[in-house]
């Protein structure tokens, strides 16, 4: 029996689209009616319309988690549709050595401020692959503290702060994911928040060469964030990366200068006022995956710990990054000829593809990316387009080789 399947979709729409939303939506239903399989992921069909290739950039299907089925098909979805358009690349920030917000020109920030969706962001959400539902979990918890502030839940009942922390060593995808989750939350919650911004707070700039300022600019800092979170048709999305800067001054206590610690202090009572601002959301990241700090364990109402890659992840990345080859013709492969679910018996390449994916074992997603680009250039045809797969491959099993033996070497 045809069961009905919730899917989000997420259209980015042409600077210049003129076209009203209401026909965009209801042509662009037609189209998605007759998908015969709904897969996540960029969606293409609809460049086939003239009139919808002409006003949208480019699609984004997502189906919702409760749905397990396999097959799932058009007719039989109900769609969610998000229209928007990327905001101007606006950014502004605060200088460490200045008092002012100002435009960004290179310097190092303490804090800097982008207006969402931005092209920035573009695919980085589809892009990243994990082992575990982090991706869900974390829209999921967003959706429930919305809805809760919504309806005015009483947070002397039920606690929660809208913090999240993501953990995990270096190069996993901690940072790209919070952009990408406050890109991809910014344009579902558009109907309650019509603007919405992304502040990321440079947590070690606050401790730079202005040291004695530190306080003062930790203060400054948070001012400037209640500015933009004042306004409460706005959502504030505020990114604390690599919090573990902050946290370990705490630990290490009585050896710190004392001024330190005050400002680390500074910032967690900051972090409590924010809470009074119901379109905020704080996200922290840390590359600690030992003990962490209790002041922000405490304060984080969800902490997913993001680990290095799976095999079947590695294939994800990997994956990824060959479809983009072969899309843009570098690489000699249609983009299907690379099964989702591979398996020791899938057939070639994907089997191959599979098997270097095993080898890769500890690699970071942050080095899986950079792996295509040197075994393109170490291949027999390193200045060449549509490159046969098969000798991009064993270009690219030596370079993991190399790879291995240099971390076994650094092992040492
Ligand atoms: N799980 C992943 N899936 C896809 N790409 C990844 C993943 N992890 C890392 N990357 C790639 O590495 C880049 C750097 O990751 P980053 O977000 O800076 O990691 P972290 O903050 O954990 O150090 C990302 O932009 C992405 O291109
Ligand atoms: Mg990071």
């Amino acid at each position: 029996m045809a069961r009905w399947v919730r899917a989000g979709v997420q259209v980015c729409l042409v600077d210049k689209c003129s076209a009203p939303h209401e026909v965009i939506e209801s042509k662009l239903r037609l189209v998605l009616a007759q998908i015969p399989i709904i897969q996540d992921g960029q969606f293409r069909a609809f460049q086939s319309d003239a009139m919808l290739a002409g006003c949208i950039e480019r699609v984004d299907l997502e189906r919702a988690t409760s749905c397990h089925a396999t097959n799932v098909y058009g007719w039989n979805a109900l769609f969610r549709i998000y229209l928007f358009s990327m905001q101007k690349a606006e950014r502004f920030g605060m200088l460490s050595n200045r008092n002012t917000v100002l435009q960004c020109k290179g310097e190092e920030h303490a804090f800097e401020g982008c207006a969402l969706p931005s092209a920035a962001a573009r695919g980085l959400w589809e892009q990243l692959f994990f082992d575990h539902d982090a991706k869900q979990r974390l829209i999921e918890y967003t959706a429930s503290a919305m809805l809760f502030v919504k309806h005015d839940v009483d947070p002397m009942v039920i606690n929660w702060n809208r913090m999240v922390l993501l953990y995990g060593p270096p190069g996993t995808g901690k940072t790209s994911f919070v952009k990408a989750a406050a890109q991809k939350l910014s344009v579902r919650m558009r109907a309650d928040y019509p603007r919405s911004y992304l502040l990321e707070v440079n947590a070690h700039s606050l401790f730079s060469k202005w040291f004695s300022e530190s306080g003062k600019l930790v203060a400054r800092m948070f001012g400037h964030i209640l500015d933009v979170a004042d306004d409460p048709d706005c959502l504030v999305f505020v990114l604390i990366d690599e919090v573990e800067s902050l946290t370990s001054i705490r630990r290490a206590g009585g050896n710190e200068p004392s001024d330190a610690l005050r400002v680390v202090n500074a910032m967690l009572t900051q972090l409590d006022n924010l809470k009074a601002y119901p379109n905020v959301l704080v996200l922290c990241t840390s590359n600690l995956t030992g003990a962490l700090d209790d002041a922000f364990l405490d304060r984080a109402d969800l902490k997913q710990y993001i680990g290095p890659p799976t095999r079947r992840t590695r294939y994800m990345i990997l994956r990824s990054c060959v479809l983009e080859l072969a899309r843009t013709q570098i690489l000699a492969c249609t983009p299907d000829a690379f099964d989702a679910t591979p398996t020791d018996t899938s057939p070639d390449p994907t089997k191959q593809l599979w098997a270097l994916s095993e080898l890769c074992d500890g690699m970071s997603g942050r080095r899986l990316r950079k792996v295509p680009l040197l075994a393109h250039a170490a291949s027999e045809h390193p200045h060449s387009m549509m490159v046969p797969w098969s000798a991009f491959f064993e270009s690219l099993l030596r370079i993991l080789k190399e790879d291995q033996s240099d971390k076994s070497t650094a092992d040492l």
